[in-house]
């Protein structure tokens, strides 16, 4: 239930309420004062129509008054007051009539009514409350008249109303006291439900915001009601694992910030720390032959080509990694880029006793959008490791190629030493070397493969390698299929 209807219900049960308990003591009231609930007839404002709305004994005492009026002897007649208690019993009431002070006439039921405990001449209202009579409470109505002689005549209807009377008096302060008790109750319990409902919800969101201000991120919420405040704890909840995951990423970038400065300081030292060597070896004349000096020479500028391929990987890497290098995409045929490719580097690979295969369709055509240069760059940096890290006498190198109607997988396959099943998942990682790459004289800065997995990126592909340790290495490329309809797929 939202917190609008609630809020809505417990105003409606705070006015409903209250009403009805005045109600109930409004009626106990009338009791109390009027003797009887049908005594409210008189107040209605259709009450002049007496016909309709009033009760039997008021139509009885009105009949009374209007013989007083019209006929006032024989209303006095023993005859006619005989001939009335049929009705008088019928709406279960006495009759009295006090002449001069003197009693004139009563019913039995009135045995025990003095004359000196009724009400005087002379005050005779519309309507009277209960009158306590003697040990008795009556309801009573009371009609005075003047007969011809000047005689003063009071004439009382009334009704035995002690046994209500007394319950009413007796229970009314206790009705009474339960009906404010309830009151305040209905208000104090609908306060403390409405208010329970939004405050310990509130409390959680505040809790929550404070372990977030202490920088705990781990500490979740979740929501109990559909309401507002249930909308609410849930985009906070939403807004806590949105943070959590931009802090863990900015630890990540951290982490890596401060992994690549310590492997460059690194990779950059150690060039350095041999170069300072060998030129102190010349200076100091330990290279005291020419041919120490060629060595040494030869063994420095090989240090400063390593540092040299190093800064510009880096360089490369750092622009790739900010996004700063513009790239020229262009539809091209990679079959025939390939078969290009590969051409050029034919001699090299003749040179070097490596086998090349092709394996796809000759008269196929595969097309992706691509950028030239950069491709080459990825293709070098796959074919540069194969051939650095081949260690069998017949070596091998398979490219397949195949389609599907989204991507073009490029697949480069080597018979070299493999990589530790446990190096894998880290093999695309900045500056990583598997194990045993380090400990072997192969050099390399372990950015070749990070580049060439963020230029792929940069093309919305894909790549992944595959390893057997002593059995070969296969990196493949997935790239969109720019295939137009109706060109060939195979
Ligand atoms: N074809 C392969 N055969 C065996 N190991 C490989 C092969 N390709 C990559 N590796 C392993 O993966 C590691 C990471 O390769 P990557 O090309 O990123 O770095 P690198 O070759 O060490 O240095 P760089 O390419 O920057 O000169 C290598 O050090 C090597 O251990
Ligand atoms: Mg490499």
């Amino acid at each position: 239930m939202s917190i609008k209807l609630r809020l809505i219900l417990s105003n409606i049960a705070m006015i409903t309420v209250p009403i009805i308990l005045f109600m109930i003591t409004s009626f106990l009231l009338m009791i109390v004062f009027l003797g009887d609930i049908r005594e409210m007839a008189n107040f209605l404002p259709e009450s002049h129509n007496y016909h309709k709305t009033k009760q039997e004994d008021t139509l009885f005492f009105l009949e009374l008054k209007e013989k007083s009026a019209v006929n006032p002897v024989e209303l006095l007649s023993k005859e006619y007051l005989e001939s009335l208690k049929s009705e008088l019993s019928s709406i279960d009431s006495g009759l009295m009539i006090r002449k001069n002070d003197e009693i004139f006439y009563r019913t039995e039921d009135l045995e025990k009514v003095r004359a000196e405990e009724l009400p005087v001449f002379g005050t005779e209202r519309s309507f009277r409350s209960l009158e306590k009579i003697g040990e008795q409470t009556f309801a009573m109505k009371q009609h005075d008249f003047y007969l011809q002689d000047g005689s003063e005549v009071s004439l009382f209807l009334m009704r035995d109303a002690s046994p209500w009377n007394q319950f009413v008096r007796t229970f009314f302060p206790i009705l009474f006291g339960l009906c404010l008790l309830i009151l305040i109750a209905t208000n104090g319990l609908l306060a403390y439900f409405v208010s329970k409902s939004i405050i310990k919800p509130i409390n959680q969101l505040k809790k929550a915001s404070y372990f977030i201000k202490a920088g705990d991120l781990e500490h979740s919420i979740t929501a109990v009601r559909n309401d507002e405040i249930g909308q609410l704890t849930q985009a906070f909840e939403e807004m806590r694992l949105q943070l959590k995951q931009s802090h863990e990423i900015q630890k990540q970038y951290e982490d890596n910030r401060k992994e690549l400065i310590a492997h460059i300081s690194h990779d950059l030292k150690t060039p350095i720390t041999s170069i300072k060597g060998y030129i102190e070896g010349i200076r100091d004349g330990v290279a005291d032959t020419p041919e120490k000096r060629t060595r040494y020479i030869q063994t420095i500028y090989t240090k400063a080509v390593d540092m040299d391929h190093l800064i510009d990987e880096l360089f490369l890497f750092s622009k790739l990694d900010l996004g700063k290098i513009p790239f020229e995409f262009e539809r091209i045929d990679i079959k025939d880029y390939l078969t290009d490719y590969f051409e050029e580097l034919s001699f090299d690979l003749r040179k070097q006793n490596v086998g090349l295969h092709f394996q796809f369709a000759p008269q196929g055509h595969y097309y992706v959008s691509a950028d030239r240069e950069k491709f080459k760059r990825v293709l070098a940096n796959i074919i540069n490791n194969s051939l650095k890290y081949m260690d069998k006498d017949k070596k091998e190198l398979i490219i397949t190629m195949h389609s599907t109607d989204k991507n073009v997988e490029i697949s480069i396959t080597d018979n070299g030493p493999g990589i530790p099943e446990e190096s894998i998942p880290f093999i695309f990682n900045q500056f990583y070397r598997a194990e045993q790459s380090r400990n072997k004289l192969t050099g390399g800065s372990g950015l070749g493969l990070s580049i060439a997995k963020m230029i792929i990126e940069e093309h919305n592909g894909e790549i992944k390698l595959e390893s057997t340790l002593n059995v070969g290495t296969n990196i493949t490329i997935c790239l969109p299929n720019d295939t137009c309809a109706g060109e060939t797929i195979l």
